[in-house]
């Protein structure tokens, strides 16, 4: 994980690092650190906490009395002012947003790090695998480690290989030495230059003119220059103003591939709420309605863009999706509609866990990852297992820019959700589900005569409904604020709402910080019913359906939630608005307004985001982002 940004060129260095940190700080907030070139000394300012905290930092270099005690810095005035001056004058550094792997979120492991004689400093984005035996190597030669992080030891092994080398040969010498992932940007004192090395993590240069960017991520450098060169796996390079010397392990020199990207220069803001997890649940009516328009103008004909992909469904014997969080509770609806439909058998899978496991596929199976972000780390190591072992392969994502959607071209299908803030998915969560309604369609229409009208249209009801869903945002918090105080939650249902189920206790976890478990209804007395008592309530979602199978989900879901009742938990549901016999069954009933249980995912959702908002807003926590989290997680 982490986010890094380096800069050489004639512009202040500080300034750009600090707004390349600022749109990084969603693959980390734990610390942050920046480090720049001066007079041929390295200066260095860093700080546990998020980018403000560094900021505060920085401008108490030069203005004390205007910083709060919690940010004082340590430097007396002396240094102060000798690194502020850096800071000021600066036109090449290196930045760093952390997301802690080896050691506690404080400044000493907080990014930039430096060797022993402060001759380099280093920024690193990725785990060193074998960081511990090249400790005890380093420590054996006398060497004093100062920070708890598998960093150092690139610090420490790189200044030991410069000696009697040029640098681009003691990197490669430091990269053959290691194990696992990293991109890595080192600025070397006394010379003005940035060094790059990369292996599993992401890392782009920015091609300016008589200036360079470096960043974990595109979108960081396009707000300079639309010219981008993605590095790939085992290859470094050095970084002047005009010139990048690009090579690979062997010390062959590298094909400098430049892609011309569309810049985006949008800037995001929060508009009128208060926070952008707000923003992007008022946005999901028009990110559903934008698919609906793409891929199902007209419910009577086939459904459309899936044009582009490699792939015959006919001939497909087996789907396995692979993913992580809420894309893995997509994934379980995904599930569910395509052996309802398609009729084609689907596995769902942890991604962290496929990805190391002897996979039994064959070109037959499909593996599909869906990931909002493209970047997950666990996700991309699952679809390329799936691929070492002769699937064909596909995704879903929300990010045409990234990884995974790379990995995967053409078989991927992009989400149109825009960015998303929040660390709490919810706009990408919904748009994921509504993607795999249309590739359940598809997988149907291609393989079997099934008439999907119906569905299609109900379907194309959805946004509509998710607004009024919105609407009923006020009468929700009423409701949900009185349950501010538990510790513990339960959510429950059965069927295509199960996932459902998952997602409202992760949206709650995440945001809150109250321990919450999502079960299938049923499962409930099998263990989890020891724990309820008055001080657990139970959520339950029951929708009821026109079909005597819907149907009879539903009537075993609320006879399960009356045995909830019965060991005294209060208890919620989300049903229908004229569902009438949840009515004096539960404390609380949550309406949403009628729909039929196979369309009802999506709009079951609504209130538990809003669940989970208002109580992580009643218990004051940090709504956009929650503690321990990042929005791209970029390790296994
Ligand atoms: O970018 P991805 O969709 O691959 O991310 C997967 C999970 O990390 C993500 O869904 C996570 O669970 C969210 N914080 C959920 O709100």
């Amino acid at each position: 994980m982490c986010g890094i940004v380096a800069y050489i060129g004639k512009k202040n260095a500080k300034d750009l690092l600090i707004d390349g940190l600022r749109s990084l700080e969603y693959r980390g907030y734990d610390s942050s650190g920046i480090a720049v070139l001066h007079n041929s000394k390295i200066e260095l300012v860093k700080s546990a906490g998020k980018i403000a905290r560094l900021e505060e930092k920085i401008l108490s270099l030069k203005a004390p009395a205007l910083v709060t005690n919690s940010v004082s810095s340590n430097f007396n005035s002396h240094v102060a002012e000798k690194i502020n001056l850096a800071l000021e004058t600066s036109t090449c550094g290196i930045g760093h947003t952390r997301w802690a792997t080896h050691g506690i979120a404080n400044d000493t492991n907080a990014h930039p790090h430096q060797d022993t004689e402060a001759n380099i400093a280093l920024v690193h984005n990725g785990i060193i695998k074998n960081y511990l035996s090249l400790k005890q190597e380093l420590e054996a030669e006398g060497i004093q480690f100062r920070t708890e992080t598998d960093t150092e030891v690139i610090t420490h092994l790189f200044a030991k290989q410069r000696a009697g080398k040029a640098d681009l040969d003691a990197l490669r010498a430091v990269m053959n030495r290691l194990e696992g992932s990293y991109a890595v940007v080192i600025l070397v004192k006394d010379q003005n230059k940035l060094l790059v090395a990369k292996n599993q993590s992401p890392l782009v240069i920015g091609i300016g003119e008589e200036e360079n960017y470096v960043a974990s991520d595109s979108s960081t450098v396009l707000q300079y220059t639309n010219k981008v060169l993605k590095l790939k796996d085992q290859q470094l390079a050095e970084i002047t103003e005009t010139k990048i010397i690009l090579e690979d392990l062997y010390g062959n020199e590298a094909k400098i591939e430049v892609h011309h990207l569309v810049q985006n220069t949008s800037i995001q803001e929060k508009g009128p709420y208060k926070h952008f997890l707000v923003k992007e649940i008022h946005e999901q009516p028009a990110v559903t309605s934008l698919m609906l328009d793409q891929c199902l103008a007209n419910a009577t004909k086939p459904i459309t863009g899936f044009e582009q992909l490699d792939v015959d469904f006919k001939q497909i014997n087996r789907i396995v999706f692979v993913a992580c969080g809420s894309a893995y509770h997509a994934a379980l609806i995904g599930k569910y509609l395509i052996e309802l439909w398609a009729r084609v058998p689907v596995d769902v899978e942890v991604a962290s866990e496929y990805a190391s496991k002897q996979v039994i596929v064959g070109a037959n199976d499909l593996v599909v990852g869906i990931s909002q972000s493209g970047e997950t780390a666990d996700t991309l190591a699952a679809i390329n297992n799936a691929k070492n072992a002769g699937a064909q392969i596909m995704a879903i994502t929300n990010k045409s820019d990234s990884a995974i959607y790379d990995l995967t071209s053409p078989n991927n299908y992009v989400t149109p959700a825009g960015i998303e803030v929040s660390v709490a998915s919810t706009k990408a969560f919904v748009s994921q589900v509504l993607a795999l309604y249309f590739l359940t369609i598809k997988i149907a229409e291609d393989r079997t005569e099934i008439d999907l009208t119906e569905i299609k249209q109900g379907l194309r009801s959805l946004p509509l409904i998710i607004d009024q869903v919105i609407e009923r945002a006020e009468d929700y918090k009423k409701q949900f604020i009185k349950y501010s105080n538990y510790r513990d939650f339960l959510f429950l249902s059965r069927g295509i709402n199960y996932p459902i189920a998952l997602e409202g206790a992760l949206k709650l976890k995440e945001l809150s910080y109250i321990h919450a478990t999502g079960y299938p209804s049923g499962e409930m007395k099998h263990g989890p019913i020891a724990i309820l008592d008055q001080s657990v309530p139970v959520l339950t979602i029951a929708i009821d359906g026109k079909s005597k199978f819907e149907h009879s989900l539903y009537e075993k879901t609320l006879s399960n939630a009356e045995e909830a009742r019965a060991r005294k938990s209060p208890s919620l549901v989300i049903a229908c608005d004229d569902n009438q016999d949840v009515t004096g069954l539960f404390d609380e009933v949550i309406r949403i307004p009628n729909i039929d249980q196979f369309l009802s995912p999506i709009i079951a959702t609504i209130p538990l985001q809003f669940l989970a908002y208002y109580i992580a807003e009643e218990l004051g926590k940090d709504v956009d982002q929650p503690r321990n989290l990042a929005k791209s997680v970029t390790v296994e």
